[in-house]
């Protein structure tokens, strides 16, 4: 079966600065992609190949197995997208945008109605965009997205800016595109906890490279959780817990042991305690994308 989206060595100057650096992405067909990075990793500039907003070469990008310099047209037609903004006119209610679309793409307005619902928004429909909540236009850009029914929809951080709330909802909604509507997704995000919710899949860039690309459950494999040791001095008990086998870590004044069981954590704190220090806090603690740089890197 054709990957949905494959990159062979792709590369992206501008200027002098080398921004999408040998990358390979391969997205199955029917996967939440989750495109995880920091800011200026080359997420969008990515996102923006993949789209033909930027120029792409030959031989490095397949849609669903063809050449996007070969197949532009109609590989274009089977993408939905939301990157930065979505293009929304703020003096049009939610409907008006949706219709206003359908007559450009020559759809019937039905389809707009249905995609008001599903993207939750009929009953807002009436309202002005321009009046809409930060969620409310992000889900009328992804409802925009949808109307030409494409296969294939990449959303560039589409959570941005979001309160909790909106992000619970637009998980939701990436979710149900993915397992009722068989859509694949390709969404971009810099919280691996964002990611980790939603995605079947993950790629992790930095600087333009692909460090890691594989299931979610191979991300979780390598981002074992840790628990930190609130302690003083962090030094010696560092020193402590070396010596009892537990693997400590200091990074920062941070002192962390590997996630094992909550006995373990006990038996740690009694070590430290026996030994006169102070424990004021531990806690197990999921890594962010900076622990898992560094864990990835040392892997590597
Ligand atoms: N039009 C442009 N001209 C010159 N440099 C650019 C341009 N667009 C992006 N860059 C640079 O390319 C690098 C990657 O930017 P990009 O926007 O792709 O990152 P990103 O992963 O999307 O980051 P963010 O999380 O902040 O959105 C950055 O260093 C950025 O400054
Ligand atoms: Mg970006």
């Amino acid at each position: 079966m054709n990957l949905a989206i494959e990159t062979r060595g792709l590369n992206h100057y501008f200027g002098q600065q080398h921004v999408v650096n040998d990358l390979s992405l391969q997205v199955p067909p029917g996967s939440i992609y989750g495109f995880l990075g920091p800011n200026g990793a080359g997420k969008t500039t990515t996102i923006k190949i993949l789209l033909n907003l930027l120029q792409v070469p030959r031989d490095k990008v397949f849609i669903f197995g063809k050449d996007l310099t070969t197949h532009r047209i109609e590989s274009l037609a089977r993408l939905g997208s939301l990157v930065e903004q979505p293009a929304i006119y703020s003096h049009l209610t939610g409907r008006e945008n949706m219709y206003n679309r359908c007559l450009l793409l020559g759809i019937r307005r039905e389809r707009a109605e249905d995609m008001l619902q599903l993207v939750g928004l009929s009953d807002a429909a009436r309202k002005k965009a321009g009046k809409y909540s930060l969620g409310m236009k992000q889900r009328l850009g992804i409802g925009l997205a949808l109307l030409s029914d494409p296969e294939l929809l990449l959303l560039d951080e589409p959570t941005n800016g979001l309160d909790p709330n909106g992000i619970i909802e637009i998980r939701n909604l990436l979710i149900k595109l993915a397992t009722e509507h068989g859509k694949t997704i390709l969404v971009s995000s810099h919280l691996l906890a964002e990611i980790e919710r939603t995605a079947t899949h993950v790629g992790i860039i930095n600087k333009g490279r692909l460090l890691f690309q594989g299931t979610i459950g191979d991300l979780q494999q390598l981002s074992k959780p840790v628990v930190e040791i609130d302690t003083n001095p962090p030094s010696r008990a560092l020193e402590i817990l070396q010596e009892a086998g537990f693997a400590p870590q200091l990074t920062e004044q941070k002192l962390t042991i590997p996630y094992r069981s909550p006995e373990d954590h006990a038996e740690a704190n009694r070590l430290l305690v026996a030994a006169g220090l102070a424990v004021y806090a531990i806690h197990p603690m999921r890594k962010d994308l900076e622990h898992l740089f560094l864990d990835i890197t040392k892997n590597n």
